[in-house]
């Protein structure tokens, strides 16, 4: 059965990818993962916060006690501790790299223009074969207009795509007005794909500590359908790859999201809550369910439920609102 998949100009051997999470931070685990039929891998993000937090620390630290030396000798921290959080970056998609032969992709979260334009060369100079922007950021600013957002996320898909020569693919949260016109606005900023979508941590508040509680709770099935509607919507309209991301618990939303036009189908909650071997149930759920309909290729069903292919279009729009 014939598995492969193009996305973002790359060939892959299968369309299930294992999304960015501290999972994918770990060699094993991604050898695992092509061991059970993963076409390509997203590291965790670098986030430039995080870069900072760690230089200051090493500021502190080689400062620190410098007026008394012979005895800051004994304590400065060794050389291996004091790598910037970008260099044991590149040492994870290097060591990545090595290790299987399915593309390897970085993520990225910046804060600054520098940030995204710097770390996204380090991670393309690491050897990483595409780069994922991961553009989480909330406009806590009132008066920052929805159109205001929309160009930032444009200005840094640009100075990326002009920094760097690997594929780029933008991944979103679903906040936005006009979501097919920022996805066109997006590929002509030059984004070879979208990522729809990412899911953001949402503070709850515990009622017995009176707290704001930091929790990121895992994805269900029933979470694929706002994915699922901008997939089917954008589909074939030839911009670029599509990669559906949110909710794949089986190889059921594995296959509703290729009948509705995803080029690659990423899937993080499902292998932090079963384990890494739960790729093979994926990519084995998938090839039963075109066996049993004796087809052999993906090409076969791959959009043909996206809105522009569905015998019924208006599926996708509020007016069957109305019959449901
Ligand atoms: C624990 C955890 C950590 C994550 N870390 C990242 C990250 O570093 N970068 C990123 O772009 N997405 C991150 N994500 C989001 C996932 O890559 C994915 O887009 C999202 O969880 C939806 O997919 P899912 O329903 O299969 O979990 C993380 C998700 C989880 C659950």
């Amino acid at each position: 059965m014939d598995l492969r998949t193009r996305y973002l100009g790359l060939d892959l051997s299968s369309p299930i990818v294992a999304a960015a999470s501290p999972l994918t931070g770990e060699v094993d685990n991604i050898r695992r993962l092509e061991d059970m039929g993963a076409g390509a891998v997203v590291l965790p993000s670098l986030f430039e916060e995080e870069i900072e937090q760690n230089e200051q620390t090493i500021e502190r630290l080689s400062t620190a006690g410098i007026e008394s030396y012979a005895e800051a000798l004994t304590y400065f921290p060794a050389a291996a501790s004091c790598r910037t959080g970008c260099e044991r970056y590149q040492e994870l998609v290097g060591r990545a790299r090595s290790a299987v032969d399915m593309p390897i992709f970085g993520s990225l979260n910046a804060k600054s223009e520098r940030g995204w334009v710097d770390y996204a060369r380090a991670i393309e100079a690491a050897g990483a074969q595409a780069i994922e922007l991961n553009l989480h950021f909330i406009p806590m600013d009132p008066s920052l207009s929805g159109r205001e957002v929309e160009e930032r996320y444009r200005g840094i898909v640009k100075a990326v795509k002009n920094a760097v020569t690997i594929p780029v693919a933008a991944k979103l949260g679903p906040y936005f007005s006009a979501m097919g016109h920022m996805a066109g606005e997006l590929f002509a900023a030059g984004a070879d794909g979208l990522v729809l979508f990412n899911r953001f941590y949402e503070p709850d508040i515990d009622l017995a500590e009176l707290s704001l509680s930091p929790h990121l709770d895992l994805s269900t099935a029933s979470e694929i359908r706002l994915p699922l509607l901008w997939i089917g919507i954008l589909a074939g309209r030839g911009a670029g790859s599509l990669a559906a991301s949110s909710g794949v618990e089986s190889a059921d939303e594995v296959v509703k999201y290729l009948l509705a036009g995803a080029d690659v189908v990423m899937t993080a909650s499902a292998l932090i809550r079963h384990g890494v071997g739960h790729m093979r149930a994926l990519v084995d759920g998938l090839r039963t369910w075109l066996a049993a309909r004796n087809l052999d290729a993906l090409d076969a069903i791959r959009g043909s439920l996206c809105q522009r292919e569905a015998a019924d279009p208006t599926a996708f729009e509020r007016a069957n609102y109305v019959k449901i």
